[in-house]
């Protein structure tokens, strides 16, 4: 007999809509019982290992107590800690690593490094962010669009600012999903489309606007993100010049729906990308947006080493 194929989440393209379905439903159900102090033990005995070559608050939190409170345990590894920061190849690090735990997640640079790591692994590796997608996260932001207002489906999100990875993953979803997907960005920032595109799509899932104001009429969603991602450090100055009219301001707000949703994956910089008055006022889901982290991710290491439940 042979064993089922690995199923790796490496960009939001990687799952069906069929399967986002069954996710956020699980989710749901698993952040209910998290509410209640009722066990969800699915992955007791089964490991972890997180690798991470950048910085992280939440990503870290979330996994790590979340496969806690699944029964299972973990591994956290960085790049300074372990041999990869002294080159060892990234492909055999994926050989040893998979032989010992259950299941990786890695948040590293490249999206070409993330794929030789799944390529030379036994088990599934989840991506907690890499220059091109954060998969994870847009997960956890349409749950929370979800719970706040239904289904997703047929409404419009504004992307203002960094065409980057949260843009880039946020095009794969519209497409994917069934959803509208204005986004704004300096030129020069634009959402690059061979990343944001699915694969034999006709044509792109977004639409682009220069002026952010208008991308964001009638939207459902308003969201944006760092101006200078990890990585991009020594390009922060240039950015701040480049982005100073794309802060979400009310003025931004004012142009969505009344009922509009504000969005961040966090960590903010207010006064540059949004303004204290948007991200801290009445609008915003941010709080939400992040603990859900952890609900969705409880749900997605389930699935890939389970399949579906219940
Ligand atoms: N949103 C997000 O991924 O946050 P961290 O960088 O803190 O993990
Ligand atoms: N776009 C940001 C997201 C941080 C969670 C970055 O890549 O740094």
């Amino acid at each position: 007999m042979t064993a089922p194929a690995i199923r790796h989440y490496l960009q939001f393209s990687d799952f069906s809509a069929d399967e986002y379905a069954y996710l956020f439903e699980r989710a749901a159900l698993i952040k209910r019982k998290f509410k209640t102090y009722d066990k969800h033990h699915t992955l007791s005995d089964r490991t972890l290992a997180m690798i991470f070559e950048k910085a992280s608050t939440r990503t870290r939190v979330s996994f790590e107590a979340g496969m806690y409170q699944l029964g299972g345990s973990v591994v956290h590894l960085t790049t300074g800690d372990s041999q990869l920061g002294r080159s060892e190849p990234i492909e055999d690090t994926a050989r040893v690593i998979s032989r010992m735990v259950d299941l990786v997640m890695i948040r590293t640079f490249e999206q070409a490094r993330i794929q030789r790591f799944a390529e030379h692994s036994r088990v599934p590796v989840i991506n907690g962010l890499t220059n091109e997608y954060h998969p994870c996260q847009i997960l956890a932001d349409i749950f929370t669009f979800i719970e706040h207002r239904g289904s997703i489906q047929g409404k419009t999100v504004a992307w203002i600012g960094d065409g980057n990875n949260m843009a880039n993953t946020w095009a794969q979803a519209a497409a994917l999903l069934g959803f509208t997907l204005r986004v704004s960005t300096p030129r020069g920032y634009e959402v690059d489309a061979g990343l944001a595109t699915l694969e034999g799509a006709s044509a792109k899932g977004w639409q682009n606007f220069a002026n952010p104001l208008q991308a964001c009429e009638g939207a459902d969603l308003v969201t944006t993100d760092v101006w200078t991602s990890m990585g991009y450090e020594a390009e922060n100055e240039a950015r701040k010049k480049a982005f100073a009219n794309w802060c979400v301001d009310a003025e931004m707000m004012a142009a969505a729906r009344p009922d509009a949703l504000f969005m961040h994956c966090l960590p903010a910089h207010r006064g540059e990308e949004v303004t204290a008055e948007v991200i801290d006022g009445p609008q915003s889901v941010v709080w939400d947006e992040a603990e859900n982290r952890m609900h969705v991710q409880k749900a997605l290491m389930e699935y890939l080493l389970l399949g579906r439940q219940g």
